[in-house]
């Protein structure tokens, strides 16, 4: 069960501080050569979609979007997702992951990718896409490259190059 003080909220600028404190204790300095962090640094996440969780006042955990194109498929790329150590295991990351498909599939979005574990993302409604159909400015697993489809767009139908809606 959440917290009593728990509440979800669409992000803002003034959740930035915390919520890059929350990404380096989740993932430390390596997080920047990742390949989904590679597709984020080529344009601006979008704020709308993305959400936090905070306890109390203190944000304790957050998600955010970032519009892409995969092929031709208009969608979003979810990440980083992160909550922090005292709040773990409490259904706040699966909550995120839902209140932000719902707000994608709200806004028209296609597809919603992420590169994550598999068995933590299936049961939040992420599929398998085809190895090796899809690529990034960078390697990656291809196992664990996933999406959540809409507008009967299929995961394993996804193929072309994954870059910011910005790079057209
Ligand atoms: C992964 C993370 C976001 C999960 O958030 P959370 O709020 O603790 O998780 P939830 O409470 O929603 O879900 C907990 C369940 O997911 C499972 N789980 C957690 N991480 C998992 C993983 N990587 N793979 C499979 N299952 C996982 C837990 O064992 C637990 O299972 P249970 O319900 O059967 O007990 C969080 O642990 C975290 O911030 N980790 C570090 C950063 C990270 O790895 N982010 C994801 C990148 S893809």
């Amino acid at each position: 069960m959440l917290c009593p003080n728990l509440v979800f909220l669409t992000e803002d600028a003034s959740h930035d501080a915390a919520i890059d404190l929350i990404n380096e204790e989740a993932f430390g300095p390596g997080r920047f050569v990742r390949a989904a962090e590679r597709v984020r640094e080529q344009g601006p996440h979008d704020r709308k979609l993305s959400f936090v969780a905070s306890d109390g006042g203190e944000i304790i955990a957050s998600v955010r979007m970032t519009p892409i194109f995969a092929g031709a498929v208009a969608g979003h790329l979810l990440g980083p997702l992160a909550v922090r150590p005292s709040h773990k295991n409490l259904g706040i990351g699966r909550e995120l992951v839902r209140i932000a498909l719902n707000a994608a599939q709200a806004c028209g979005s296609e597809a919603v990718l992420l590169v994550g574990d598999p068995p933590y993302y299936a049961p939040l409604g992420f599929e398998r896409t085809k190895a090796g159909a899809l690529a990034m400015p960078g390697p990656f697993d291809s196992h664990r490259l996933l999406a959540a489809c809409y507008n009967g767009v299929e995961a394993m139908a996804l193929a072309g190059v994954i870059r910011h809606r910005d790079r057209g």
